[in-house]
């Protein structure tokens, strides 16, 4: 969108909401031969947060939304669209952002769906975000990053199943009334070639009059190995890059907001932007890998804990199925969480 002259943007409010049930490390060596020890020197997470019983991510993402909305000093009937980013949903239809819409009393006509970007969700919903309100097609976006992933994963399968966990993040964007713009850059990327290093396929089997006649497993399957390979190789550089292609220096922007999936990982994005660790948000230890939720989680939550001083600017950034990654250069406002 450059040169083009566009309504700019304002996050008006950040939410989240994570599940009440903690499985820990130590919990999970009765599933399978593993220690925290293992775990914890390799992705730095000490426990994650799971749905139980009916929960599920649209409870989760309803009620990060009630809060973005809250915080935002907007009400339900001001949000004219939903868009939803989960890499395990509950259902594939209806959207997300339909049930959320329904939820919470959002207008019964207003557009709601969902994206799949998987880890990189947020980053991408809040770029096409960008567009609508940019555009003045629409002015007050609720974005949703939910998911559920511990229903999609094989809990005998040791090398996934320790890295995520649930929650959900969620943010109010709209038209910005001071001409204030709180996106100062965005960028999202896709490589589908090598799709197949994280994948969740759907279950399903061939009508029985075919031959031949299969059926697949339904669970997130992933090729831990080379996912660290190729984000440890991109990552850091593309983060750098963002930073100056915007015309900025690292040392200008207050935090690094980082999706959430390995500690080993964010530090090589810290270490090639120079920062120190109190400029890092990371909450890994303690939630794992929420997939598309880990975002919006990491910023409302480390507002709320004072880990992110407000108003103040942030790298956020992520990577996921796809594969996918993005990366966005945002205000923060006073009064967002
Ligand atoms: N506990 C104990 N041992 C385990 C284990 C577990 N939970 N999971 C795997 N192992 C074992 C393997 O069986 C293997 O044993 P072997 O050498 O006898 O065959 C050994 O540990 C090494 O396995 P490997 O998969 O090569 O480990 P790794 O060092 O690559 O670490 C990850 C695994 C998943 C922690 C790491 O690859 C990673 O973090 N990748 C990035 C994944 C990611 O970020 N995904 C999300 C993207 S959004």
């Amino acid at each position: 969108m450059n040169n083009i002259k566009t309504i700019p943007l304002k996050i008006a409010g950040v939410g989240y909401c994570v599940p009440e049930t903690v499985v820990t490390n130590d919990d999970l060596t009765k599933l399978y031969d593993t220690s925290d020890e293992w775990i914890y020197s390799r992705t730095g997470i000490k426990e994650r947060r799971l749905v139980s019983g009916n929960e599920s991510a649209v409870d989760l993402g309803a009620k990060a939304a009630e809060h973005a909305i809250a915080k935002s000093g907007l009400k339900a009937e001001d949000i004219d669209m939903v868009i939803s980013a989960s890499s395990a949903p509950p259902e594939l239809y209806p959207a997300i952002g339909c049930r959320i819409q329904a939820h919470l009393g959002i207008p019964n006509d207003v557009p709601a769906f969902d994206i799949t970007a998987a880890c990189s969700g947020l980053i991408y919903a809040l770029s096409i975000a960008k567009g609508f309100i940019g555009s003045g097609m629409y002015k007050t976006i609720l974005l949703v990053a939910t998911d559920n992933n511990s229903r999609l994963l094989n809990w005998e399968d040791r090398s996934a199943s320790i890295l995520f966990g649930d929650g959900a993040g969620a943010m109010v964007v709209t038209a910005s009334d001071d001409g204030v713009d709180d996106i100062i850059s965005i960028d999202i990327r896709a490589n589908g070639a090598i799709g197949d290093l994280i994948k969740l396929p759907l279950a399903g089997k061939n009508c029985p009059l075919v031959e031949p006649n299969t059926e697949e497993p339904q669970f997130i399957e992933m090729n831990g190995k080379e996912v660290y390979k190729f984000v440890a190789r991109v990552l850091p550089h593309y983060v750098e890059e963002m930073v100056e292609k915007a015309g900025m220096k690292a040392e200008e922007i207050d935090y690094l907001i980082p999706h959430q999936a390995n500690l080993r990982i964010i530090q090589a994005v810290q270490e090639r932007l120079g920062y120190s660790d109190d400029k890092v948000v990371t909450n890994i230890k303690y939630y794992g890998n929420t997939s598309a939720a880990s975002i919006p989680l990491a910023l409302a939550e480390g507002v709320e804990k004072g880990n992110v001083k407000l108003p103040s600017t942030a790298i956020l950034c992520g990577f996921g199925a796809g594969m996918t990654w993005g990366g966005a250069i945002v205000r923060l406002r006073e009064g967002i969480c």
